[in-house]
């Protein structure tokens, strides 16, 4: 019998995530180049068995082309706008079937701790919002041109192994207290790659979907948790009023915005399982083996 031909995937951004989603589609039927900037990460990707393409996405970048294309590269760290989504999309050889976005639930902006869907306005607060946000209308905007279909994954807190909050734990860094802190959600790294493999295989696209757990909480409580799970102690509690002092403008940038996201037209679209709902086995997952 003849083999498949493989499908050739592109994975733009190739860190924790996609790393978890190469090493899936590279046990199938996938042919995976993960595209990367540092030559640390070309050494990893290469010890995992994933082809590289070594590129920075804020200077010149060779044309790319790819049949599936899963884009988690993050946007610059300053200015209103996504110039490495703006290259990348202009270096597209070939229009892909399709390209999975992981994209932010910083667009919505703060909901005053509502519960929201994929239907919430977005009105994003902080620089790190409204860049994804133009991320979002460009792939919109390009794919609607060139024929491609597109799902945007609207991604809050991403935690699992290796990406725990440890190093600040040990620091003793405070926290706001309980009282004070805002709804936050999270998605464990694992769960993620099954939202992202089955966002490029659904029968659904052209489509924005939430892909958090389901099961808010607030960063306070997340800390003293994962100190908890860790065997540290819980990091000491400043009050609203305190915090713009003690606390680090990126820390306090996550603070402004409290909102609760419903996750039920990724459950029913894309029809993932979630392994991790909830956080205690999440974190149990990071602490085993
Ligand atoms: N952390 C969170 O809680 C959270 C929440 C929502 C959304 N997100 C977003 O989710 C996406 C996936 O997350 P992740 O944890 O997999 O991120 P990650 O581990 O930081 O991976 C990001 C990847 O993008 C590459 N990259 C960054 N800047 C680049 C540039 N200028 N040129 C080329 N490559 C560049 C990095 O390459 P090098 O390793 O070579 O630098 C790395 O492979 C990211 O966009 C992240 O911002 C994260």
């Amino acid at each position: 019998m003849e083999d498949k031909p493989e499908i050739p995937v592109l994975i733009v951004g190739c860190g924790y995530i996609g790393r978890r989603v190469g090493a899936r589609l590279a046990a199938g039927q996938h042919a995976v180049t993960g595209l990367v900037r540092s030559a640390a990460s070309v050494a990893e990707l290469r010890a995992a068995g994933i082809d590289t393409l070594q590129a920075d996405l804020d200077g010149e970048i060779p044309l790319l082309a790819a049949r599936e294309i899963y884009y988690f590269a993050p946007p610059p760290a300053a200015g209103d706008h996504d110039t490495r989504m703006q290259r990348v999309l202009a270096a597209l050889a070939v229009p892909p079937r399709r390209i999975v976005y992981i994209s932010t639930s910083a667009v919505y902006g703060d909901c005053n701790g509502a519960w929201i869907d994929e239907t919430q306005a977005v009105a994003p607060t902080t620089g790190r919002g409204r860049r994804r946000l133009d991320a979002e209308r460009q792939l919109v905007a390009w794919a609607a041109a060139h024929g491609s279909q597109w799902v945007i994954l609207r991604v809050p807190g991403i935690y699992g192994p290796g990406k725990l909050p440890l190093a600040r734990l040990q620091q003793g860094l405070p926290v706001l207290r309980e009282s004070d802190a805002p709804y936050t959600n999270r998605i464990h790294g694992d769960d993620l790659a099954s939202i992202c493999i089955a966002a490029m295989q659904s029968t659904h696209h052209d489509t924005v979907y939430n892909a958090s757990d389901g099961h808010p909480g607030n960063m306070t409580d997340y800390f003293f948790r994962v100190a908890d799970a860790a065997g540290l102690p819980r990091p000491p509690v400043v009050s609203r009023d305190e915090a713009d002092a003690v606390l680090s403008a990126g820390m306090l940038s996550f603070l402004n915005d409290s909102r609760r996201m419903k996750n039920d037209r990724m459950l029913r679209e894309l029809g993932v399982r979630l392994q991790y709902p909830e956080l205690g086995a999440g974190l149990k997952s990071c602490f085993s083996g």
